[in-house]
């Protein structure tokens, strides 16, 4: 027997039933943007590997092992994109729209490609919504960011759940006086550290902060503090978005640990996280970004921005029962008609409803079929009402008005008046 065909590991299916939970997060994230003024922008999924070799880093987990490359027909070395900063770097730059100072607040949502383990919350094909500011250096557009995510934490009801962390890698100088007093302790300590954080602290010292191994965070008790040496530019940054998110209430908690997996950040990182998902508990992560316009070859250009991972947003939705019951109800009204004069009356009738209610979800019976077999389809549909079509109402030119969710009894309504009839039924979203 043939190997049946199936998706490949890590990347998922949405079925039907999944995707009203989709729509709902994707529209109110885009709508809660659109009032705080973010433009969207789309950017292609695949792009030269040079581009994320160059601004995310040689030496991270992600160019070192997870990136899907490979060679076009062109032979070209062509990458499906692991996230969406560098893409719309590149987008920006070769645009021109950063040019002469000019502010940008995008945003972006869209599949991205890491070729990771998959686990719970962790995906080879996964889903981000994202934003880049560029052009704003000020601590300002940082709590911004913060504070508008902090909103959609409240409108979707799990703010709660999630608690942010906080911390500054300061300016490229003052980090790179750091990393060098880091390297200095830690090779004194070389023989205690794991091997994983060995290998890194040639590489890539910072990262073995983040270390999960228990000796290797005994040995990192002692050592020098990021804090400590923050410059003064670094610091006044720090402080005044520290004092913006005190100013609106928002909790969180100093991580000087919190170094990111990507070598772009400078200044201000961040991680909201949640102990509700298992082991991939951020759900949305970022941070400024001041050297990366310039280092892609563009002018000096600030630049700040976050990503959410909306399967595990979705996860967090679904574990806390916050989602809204009427969003898995796609279906307002279902029209039955019995006999071809009725279904081609019935055709046009649902035609002339749509014109004057366009928000009405109106469906109509396709594929014929009995009295029982058509109103098992209407109430399994999950329609508040049934519109009926039979012999009798077509000679007196009404249509059956039928509750199905237990809301009185059936009605005639005169065609031309139903219309109007729905509207005050049905509220329309
Ligand atoms: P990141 O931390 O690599 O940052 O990813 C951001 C978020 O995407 C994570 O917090 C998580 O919610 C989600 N995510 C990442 N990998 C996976 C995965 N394998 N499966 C499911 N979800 C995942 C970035 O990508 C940066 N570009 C964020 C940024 C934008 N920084 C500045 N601007």
């Amino acid at each position: 027997m043939s190997k049946s065909l199936q998706a490949i590991r890590g990347m998922n299916d949405i079925l039907p039933e999944q995707t009203p939970v989709w729509r709902y997060f994707e529209g109110t994230v885009s709508r809660l943007l659109d009032n705080y003024g973010y433009k969207q922008i789309r950017m292609p999924i695949v792009e030269f590997t040079e581009l994320f070799k160059r601004s995310i880093g040689e030496v991270t987990d992600i160019v070192e092992k997870e990136m899907y490359t490979f060679e076009d027909r062109n032979g070209d070395s062509l990458t499906l994109r692991p996230e969406g900063t560098a893409a719309c770097v590149r987008a920006v730059l070769e645009h021109g729209i950063t040019g002469g100072g000019q502010v940008q607040k995008l945003w972006y949502i869209g599949p991205m490609f890491r070729h990771e383990r998959p686990q719970k919350g962790r995906y080879r094909q996964f889903h981000q919504i994202g934003l880049e500011v560029f052009n704003l250096d000020g601590p300002d557009i940082d709590a911004e960011l913060i504070v508008l995510t902090w909103r959609l934490w409240g409108e979707l009801g799990i703010r709660d759940a999630v608690k942010l962390e906080l911390n500054s890698l300061g300016t490229s100088e003052s980090r790179g006086r750091y990393r060098e007093a880091l390297v200095e302790y830690l090779s004194a300590h070389h023989d205690k550290l794991d091997e994983d954080s060995q290998r890194r602290l040639k590489t890539n010292p910072l990262r073995v902060l983040d270390t999960k191994n228990a000796d290797t965070q005994a040995v990192l008790v002692d050592a020098p503090k990021m804090a400590d040496y923050l410059d003064d530019e670094s610091r006044a940054h720090f402080e005044g978005l520290k004092a913006r998110l005190d100013a609106v209430g928002i909790p969180y908690v100093l991580n000087p640990k919190l170094v990111r997996g990507l070598d772009y950040y400078s200044k201000t990182v961040f991680e909201w996280v949640t102990d509700k998902l298992g082991a991939q508990g951020t759900v949305c992560a970022g941070g400024r970004y001041d050297g990366l316009v310039e280092q892609m070859g563009g002018k000096p250009t600030p630049g700040v921005g976050f990503a959410m991972g909306i399967e595990r947003l979705v996860l967090l939705l679904e574990t806390l029962e916050q989602i809204p019951e009427e969003i898995s109800r796609q279906v307002d009204v279902y029209l039955c008609a019995f006999g071809e004069e009725a279904e081609l009356a019935g055709l046009a009738l649902a035609e002339l409803v749509r014109d004057q209610l366009p928000n009405l979800r109106l469906q109509v019976n396709a594929g014929a079929g009995s009295f029982k077999s058509q109103f098992k389809k209407a109430d399994k549909s999950g329609a508040l009402y049934a519109l009926i079509l039979g012999d009798d109402e077509m000679a007196q030119q009404v249509v059956g008005f039928k509750p199905l969710r237990g809301q009185g009894e059936q009605q005639s309504i005169a065609w031309d008046a139903l219309a109007a009839h729905l509207a005050t039924c049905v509220v329309q979203g």
